[in-house]
């Protein structure tokens, strides 16, 4: 019984090329829960992480239904925009600017409730009202950072923080 149940939920999880299987009239936390394997599943058959950061940004805002989410990779001296999902950004942050520069140069994710009270934030659209910005590390280095974006205050909290961190380091 129990081996059968793991057969139908690897098939379920190998089926996800194609579907993401999303609850409904569930909270975020059992949301992420579900999709948290199904990434995994997902991102262990590719080492492209470009692909892989592009399958995150898809999956997120298709699961959570945030307003912008998208990574942006360290290239030399800056943060140059990856793939994201959402309308058009700014292609280009350096080291200690907006919520991206400072997640990456503390290295620490950083949750703003409000980013009009966030001194230095990038407004790429008058939309967003509040962000989370994860660090994507490799070998304890920034080698990227997955900003989410919402256009509603207060959006994120450690729900967010715990499972975004856990899918950054699946890259
Ligand atoms: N708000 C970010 C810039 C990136 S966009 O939100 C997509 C920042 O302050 O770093």
């Amino acid at each position: 019984m129990g081996t059968q149940l793991f057969a139908l939920n690897i098939t379920k999880y190998l089926k996800m090329a194609e579907d993401l299987y999303i609850p409904t009239d569930v909270s975020k936390e059992e949301v992420y829960r579900s999709l948290y394997p199904q990434l995994e599943a997902l991102l262990i058959s590719e080492t492209d992480q470009i692909a892989n950061m592009a399958n995150i940004a898809s999956a997120l805002k298709e699961a959570l239904g945030f307003f912008w989410v998208g990574f942006y990779r360290v290239v030399g001296e800056r943060l140059v925009l990856g793939p994201f999902q959402g309308p058009i950004a700014c292609t280009s942050i350096v080291l200690g600017r907006g919520v991206c520069g400072s997640a990456w140069k503390q290295a620490k994710t950083i949750i703003v409730p409000d980013v009009d009270k966030f001194p230095g934030h990038i407004a790429c659209s008058s939309q967003s009202r509040s962000e989370i910005v994860v660090p994507v590390k490799h070998k304890n280095t920034v080698v990227a950072v997955l900003d989410v974006d919402s256009n509603q205050l207060n959006s994120f909290d450690e729900t967010d923080l715990y499972w975004l961190e856990k899918i950054c380091e699946l890259l």
